[in-house]
């Protein structure tokens, strides 16, 4: 429609402005924003190590997206490197749009070299931060960026708007290839290296060999508001993280509001997101003050025990010139964070999240199950193959499993297989929905560690209400694992330590107030117990967001059927829809 042809009626002309002023002032309508994600390589230097990593348009960390809630993301990603990539929008729920996901070989098939694909998806009833990451194999260790996503145009956030926000992204630095750690521990059987350094939006800081120069630096003023937006997209580690001499206000997990709540220390794990709000000193403190994270560590293997830091540096006023000059001779704070291995701070910090739950922002926590599901998610082990030594438990391969099913990747993707009618040889419908053997979970392990391989999904009528109590063994060493579930939001009824109890421990269910998320902590040596409502049709992944367990097979899918309602059915795959 050319503007002549407006202009020519006045009619139009006023029904033309009305609709625009509406599309602007709307609160339900979003916008299209588009991105362009050129996945090449490119040199980085950390540590004086200097490597080409797989990034995004040059960047390390990626690029930010940012969109508000109800916008349409078009983001077109290329691929330039002789990788097979795949890129995951982490915690946007997708409805509807599944083969938008990310997730290699699940809901797609990767991008080959020189090929690309449009990720097409809404963001719908979130608000917060996520991040996107890649999904295949161990590339995220470099393939990754924050997503911000800002409320509805004129909506405020439920907390005093901050003077200004900051991404602030944890990662895993390795000095070796990624890709070389892990393929060279799936053919030992071994347990992977350890990465070289964590680092705060891709720098180290200054704990590290050679780093002074690499340092996040937070420079704020004195009576402000600031809105840190946390990502963990470490590979491996669940992080603590504290800024020295200063409180954090907790307002958001995973893109959902929750009850404020103060505190001088957070955990987050892999997967899990959390705003915070940072009130400054009122007065220039002549200080500085680190903020420093290191790992939770529950597990038995070697990790990296090392500390990232960055600064959190007061800006001198116009009228202390000289104080930028002397900023280096400022005494420097420097946080206490838990012990290592503090699973006490942990359990208390989870049972400090709940659901804001206000009118506006209500916790629809589902009140009955139409189906109980429960897992036991932990490692295990796999014999070794071709009459060569494993580097695994007494000679065998590591591998981890969900009710002893050791997930085995499909080499065409699942959502395609599904859709088609085409399962067969692809997925088996019978992943079992609790332990085949049942046994003392959290006591003394049994002696036959070897786990089951294949590739079993979950299938579920649309509109399912789901309980899942997931319950960590102690075969091979009781462990923390955060399980991050694509496509939904579910929320956390419970968790307890030892072995859940079904006549017991429903009784102490929170189904008022529970956190909303997408990635949860199974305590070591625990369980925890979610819920959620499939209401979103398609093929969801669900595995450990520590990369190495998700390798060794730590993973399952869910597949939820369409509904019987137009707007309850997946929509069909996009024309470019990568193939295998
Ligand atoms: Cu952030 Cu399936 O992952």
């Amino acid at each position: 429609m050319g503007d002549s042809l407006l202009s020519s009626s006045p009619a139009f002309l006023v029904f033309f402005s009305f609709s625009t002023f509406c599309l602007l002032a709307d609160p339900v309508l979003g916008i299209t924003r588009h991105y362009k994600f050129d996945v090449k390589l490119h040199n980085v230097t950390r540590l004086c190590h200097s490597k080409s990593v797989v990034s995004v348009n040059g960047q390390f960390p990626g690029p930010h997206i940012v969109a508000r809630e109800g916008d349409q993301l078009l983001i077109k990603v290329v691929n330039h490197v002789p990788n097979n990539i795949s890129i995951h929008w982490h915690g946007i729920r997708q409805l509807r749009s599944g083969w938008a996901d990310g997730p290699a070989y699940v809901t797609q098939c990767p991008i080959q070299t020189g090929q690309s694909y449009v990720y097409n998806f809404t963001i719908v009833g979130q608000r917060g931060t996520l991040f996107w990451h890649a999904h295949i194999s161990w590339l995220r260790a470099t393939l990754y960026g924050p997503i911000v996503i800002l409320p509805k145009r004129g909506v405020p956030y439920p907390f005093a708007k901050p003077y200004k926000e900051v991404p602030i992204i944890f990662g895993e630095w390795f000095n070796a290839d990624p890709e070389a750690v892990i393929s060279q521990a799936l053919q030992t059987g071994g347990g992977p290296n350890v990465s070289d350094a964590y680092t705060i939006n891709g720098l180290p800081g200054p704990l590290y060999n050679c780093s002074a120069k690499d340092t996040f630096k937070l420079k704020v003023k004195p009576g402000k508001t600031y809105l840190l937006r946390l990502i963990n997209a470490a590979l491996n580690d669940e992080l603590f993280f504290s800024i020295a001499n200063h409180t954090l206000t907790v307002v958001d997990v995973d893109a959902i509001y929750v009850k404020p709540f103060e505190t001088e220390t957070l955990l987050i794990t892999p997967g899990q997101t959390t705003n915070v709000v940072l009130k400054t000193k009122p007065k220039y403190p002549n200080a500085t003050f680190l903020m420093t994270a290191r790992p939770y560590v529950t597990g038995q293997g070697t990790f990296d025990n090392s500390t990232v830091a960055g600064i959190l540096e007061y800006e001198s006023l116009p009228s202390n010139l000289h104080s930028s000059i002397s900023l280096k001779k400022l005494p420097l704070f420097k946080p206490i964070l838990p012990a290592l291995n503090d699973t006490s701070f942990a359990t208390n910090f989870a049972s400090k999240l709940r659901s804001l739950g206000s009118a506006q922002y209500p916790a629809n926590v589902p009140q009955k199950v139409d189906k109980h599901f429960f897992f036991t998610v932990g490692l295990g082990t796999n014999p070794c193959q071709h009459n060569q030594t494993c580097q695994g438990p007494n000679g065998t391969q590591f591998a981890a499993s969900v009710n002893n099913v050791s997930f085995t990747m499909p080499t065409t993707a699942l959502l395609q297989a599904h859709f088609f009618g085409q399962s067969n040889g692809v997925y088996t419908p019978d992943f079992p929905s609790s332990p085949i053997i049942p046994f003392n979970y959290t006591g003394t392990p049994p002696n036959n560690t070897m786990v089951n391989n294949g590739t079993k999904v979950v299938v579920l009528p649309f509109n399912t209400s789901v309980e899942l109590v997931m319950q960590d063994t102690s075969i091979l060493g009781a462990e923390s694992h955060p399980l991050h579930l694509h496509g939904f939001n579910f929320f956390v009824v419970g968790q307890g330590f030892g072995n859940f109890d079904p006549n017991k421990d429903p009784a102490k269910f929170n189904l008022i107030d529970p956190v909303e998320r997408n990635t949860v902590g199974v305590p070591s040596g625990g369980w925890v117990a979610i819920r959620f409502l499939a209401d979103n049709p398609g093929v969801w992944f669900m595995h450990c967001h520590l990369e190495v367990h998700t390798s060794w097979g730590l993973k399952m899918a869910w597949i939820v059927l369409d509904g019987e309602l137009p707007n309850q059915k997946l929509l069909p795959p996009p024309a470019d829809l990568p193939k295998c």
